[in-house]
């Protein structure tokens, strides 16, 4: 902690007076963030270190490495690193540290402590080897709290984790619980305390701090040694004392102390926000959270009580909800609701689905399995060979993989903190509302939602601002009836259409074959499409060669940010201005946009630098690219109005091994693929079109073209089918000496909801599409192609005829694919 006080000093004699008063206050708000976090927790720096982190899975980190284990295989016996089981990954993943150091780990489940009454006979307490237990305070899934008192009676051997001679130390993972509770140090005296401030303030992001108890602080091990954790040390010799205070040898380098500054501005808000809501008295801040903490759970407690009395007509729940209590305790629940949508038959809805469609309501939800893989599974019965199976079929942590075998691989959450009001629970169970529930099933028994907040928290709760609000029985507002009663004029089934696709049919080719099939009309290929540039404009053409990836040059560049980021049509609708075309013959593709020259690149050319490309979070070689040149990237830069660069997937990847694509499902990690694409084309019906339209054209005032709305799904291959939706029974198509098979369906995102000539956003599209569609996203599906039998490229032409062979058992729904293609 004093170690930047040094480079203060230093500062201070270096500057001219207007930093010098400006250094002093750096000085001061350092001292004072310290205090307040040590106040904030009722605590002292007698009895409680601060170490500042980069955040609590840096703090995590830092313990299993510092802790005094005993490794196996010595005289004495040897530690355990205990943790249960609905920990986040950063404590399970302690034990990659503890296992380099011989420190065996016991992953224990909640019910097994629960059960743990033993205490170890009086001759073993001797032994002092030191053992170390973490779990959650609060499940960052379920918002479950686990006893408090755990710490005492750990600590004191009333309780076992497992029955094992030694020491027992605590770490109390707070990180979720101290956003939204009080937690008092004073009483319960963990020895490790590993927070992220981000989560009690929202701000600063990447600073944490792990609180250390002066009973074990002086025995933690320091191997590595970071500027200002020496008092002095030889570079030529291994010579190297430590500084005495704990904090200054555990903080490597630079603390960012300018976060540390800001903590302060931090508290003072909390503290201001719940000073008002108690009028004129000032309490002592921990009341404060104390109010946080109530109003919090206020507002799930409601939310919980509406969501899980929603029902279908025909009586079914609306959501799965994943909690391990009722919601009428805030002591043994905290303000997060983990829950799964369903349809009337109980099956669980796609969480990407939700997430797509609650990003259209502007309400953030989480998805996924949370950081917390053992929570996931105990909650969703997930089994382990469940887990390694998802791996197989391509499913890996953070994807959009929502369902394998129509089974959930994760859920959505939704947390409340300090800042949420009642109003952001109502728009909340709006959405879900208006997303689930059409007219029929419309007797919305949210009447029968008790008063929230009966006996379990005290009167004062009243005093948030918003808590007013609160009392009245919950009743839906007559204008949400009428949007529901709106919602389901759209919403019975549609009714088979007479094809009017003359314009499409024109462009198809006269010289269509009549194909066999249960004497039904051919189909045929109406329109090919290739998107050069990922998220680009689409490059229309009558025939086109087709490579291993897809068709020739298919989503072979992409627009990335100054980090390598893919740059998409969400982020940048403008993306859709961009008009890329390919010339074989002069072999360049010219991009061209309105108001700007267009520009050139070279197909044949790779000499440029190899870039790294970054899906979502992570960067990755997965796919070898390389950087276009600075002339693209500035026309791409002034034309877009921000930074960014042209990069190109690498030829040789093309020449990558095509690996068989078995069961069809499974395939999209191993078959060789473009820029991040889910699968290589992506097929869609005129007769779905038509049918949508119309759907859509209900709930437009202005006419939609069905040029644009195909458009909007930015497919490769756009059929004349007979029948709306006989695509989805496909399992094999054939065109010409070309074989596809079906991948599965696509699932839908806001990106259609952006006109692809203009850029602009409507969201009536996505929410037409999920009300027509049974409230599926799904439109087209995704193939594969076999791999070429000859080394020539096949050509793809419009008005080819596609001949399909039907799935055999038309029940299966593979899993939902993710969004990449959708997203350009
Ligand atoms: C968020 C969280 C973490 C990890 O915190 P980071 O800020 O991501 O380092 C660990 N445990 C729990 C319970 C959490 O909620
Ligand atoms: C444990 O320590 C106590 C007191 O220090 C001593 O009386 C006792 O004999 C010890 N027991 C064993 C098994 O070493
Ligand atoms: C749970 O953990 C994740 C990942 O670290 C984090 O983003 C999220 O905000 C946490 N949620 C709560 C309620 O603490």
């Amino acid at each position: 902690m004093l170690c930047y006080l040094d480079e203060i000093a230093a500062l201070l004699f270096l500057s001219t007076p207007a930093t010098y008063l400006h250094n002093i206050w750096f000085a001061a708000g350092i001292l004072s963030s310290f205090r307040r976090i040590l106040q904030h927790f009722h605590t002292t720096a007698e009895d409680y270190t601060v170490i500042f982190t980069s955040g609590c899975t840096a703090a995590l980190k830092l313990i299993a490495e510092s802790f005094p284990w005993i490794p196996e295989g010595t005289k004495q016996p040897s530690s355990r690193f205990c943790y249960l089981t609905d920990s986040h990954t950063s404590v399970v993943g302690m034990r990659g540290i503890t296992a380099q150091m011989n420190v065996l780990s016991v992953p224990i489940k909640p019910k097994e402590i629960l059960l743990a009454k033993s205490r170890l006979p009086a001759e073993e307490q001797n032994c002092t080897t030191p053992h170390l237990f973490s779990y959650p305070a609060q499940s960052n899934f379920s918002g479950t709290k686990y006893p408090l008192s755990w710490i005492q009676n750990i600590k004191s051997g009333k309780l076992c984790p497992i029955k094992i001679p030694g020491k027992w130390f605590v770490l109390l993972d707070a990180a979720s619980y101290v956003s939204s509770s009080p937690l008092d140090l004073g009483v319960h005296q963990a020895d490790f305390i590993p927070i992220s401030f981000y989560k009690i303030f929202g701000f600063p992001t990447g600073l944490g701090a792990l609180l250390v108890n002066n009973r074990i602080a002086p025995l933690l091990r320091k191997t590595y040694f970071g500027g200002g954790t020496a008092a002095a040390y030889l570079a030529g010799e291994d010579f190297y004392f430590p500084r005495k205070s704990i904090a200054e040898r555990f903080e490597d380098g630079t603390v960012s102390f300018l976060d540390i500054i800001a903590l302060k501005h931090g508290f003072d808000v909390l503290e201001k926000l719940t000073e008002r809501s108690l009028g004129r008295i000032i309490l002592h801040y921990s009341s404060g959270m104390e109010k946080i903490k109530q109003h919090t759970f206020a507002l799930a407690h409601y939310t919980y009580a509406a969501l899980s009395n929603l029902k279908y007509a025909n009586g079914a729940p609306v959501v799965r909800i994943y909690s391990d209590t009722d919601f009428s305790n805030p002591d043994v629940q905290g303000p997060i609701i983990n829950f799964n949508v369903l349809d009337e038959n109980g099956d669980v809805l796609g969480f990407s689905q939700v997430d797509s469609m609650a990003s259209l309501h502007n309400i953030h939800v989480r998805t996924g399995c949370f950081c917390n893989t053992g929570a996931c599974q105990m909650h969703l019965d997930i089994s382990n060979e469940d887990i390694q199976r998802n791996l197989q079929a391509g499913h890996v942590c953070g994807d959009n993989i929502d369902l394998v075998d129509g089974r959930p691989t994760g859920s959505v959450r939704i947390s409340f903190g300090y800042m949420s009001s009642f109003e952001d629970a109502q728009t909340f169970l709006n959405f879900i509302i208006a997303t689930r529930l059409s007219k029929s099933d419309s007797e919305i028994p949210l009447q029968t939602v008790t008063k929230p907040m009966t006996e379990s928290v005290p009167d004062d709760h009243l005093s948030f601002n918003n808590a007013d609000k609160l009392s009245p029985v919950l009743q839906i507002s007559d204008r949400d009836l009428r949007n529901i009663s709106s919602e389901a004029k759209t919403t019975g089934r549609w009714q088979p259409l007479e094809p009017e696709a003359e314009s499409i049919r024109a462009a198809v080719s006269e010289t269509a074959v009549p194909t066999c099939r249960k004497g039904d009309k051919p189909i045929t290929i109406a329109k090919i499409y290739l998107y050069p540039i990922k998220s680009c404009s689409a490059f229309e053409v009558t025939e086109w060669p087709v490579g291993n990836q897809g068709l020739l040059y298919d989503r072979n560049w992409m627009v990335v940010n100054p980090n390598g980021v893919c740059m998409t049509q969400k982020q940048e609708p403008r993306l859709c201005l961009v008009n890329p075309s390919i010339d074989l013959k002069q072999k360049i593709m010219v991009i061209q946009a309105e108001g700007v020259d267009p520009i050139s690149v070279p197909l044949e050319d790779n000499t440029g630098k190899e870039a790294v490309i970054c899906e979502s979070k992570v960067c990755s070689h997965r796919v070898k690219t390389y950087d276009c040149g600075e002339r693209v990237a500035g026309w791409l830069s002034t034309f877009l109005g921000r930074p960014c660069r042209l990069i190109r997937q690498s030829s040789d990847v093309k020449s990558k091994s095509h690996q068989k694509n078995t069961k069809g499902l499974s395939c999209a990690t191993n078959i060789s693929l473009s820029l991040v694409n889910e699968a290589q084309y992506l097929l869609i019906n005129v007769a779905s079109i038509l049918q949508l339209k119309e759907h859509i054209s209900a709930r437009l005032k202005e006419p939609l073209e069905i040029e644009e709305l195909i458009r909007r799904f930015r497919a490769n291959i756009v059929v004349s089918a007979p029948e709306s939706f006989e695509e989805e029974e496909w399992a094999e198509i054939s065109i010409g000496a070309l074989q596809f098979q079906v991948v599965g369906p696509c699932s839908r995102c806001q990106i259609i909801c952006i006109d692809q000539q203009s850029g602009e956003r409507n969201k009536e599209i996505l929410q037409s599409l999920s009300a027509a569609r049974g409230r599926k996203t799904n439109f087209g599906i995704y193939l594969m192609n076999q791999p070429l039998l000859s080394s020539f490229s096949d050509i793809l032409s419009v008005g080819s005829q596609v001949l399909p062979v039907l799935k055999e058992n038309t029940e299966i729904q593979p899993p939902t694919s993710s969004e990449e293609k959708c997203s350009g």
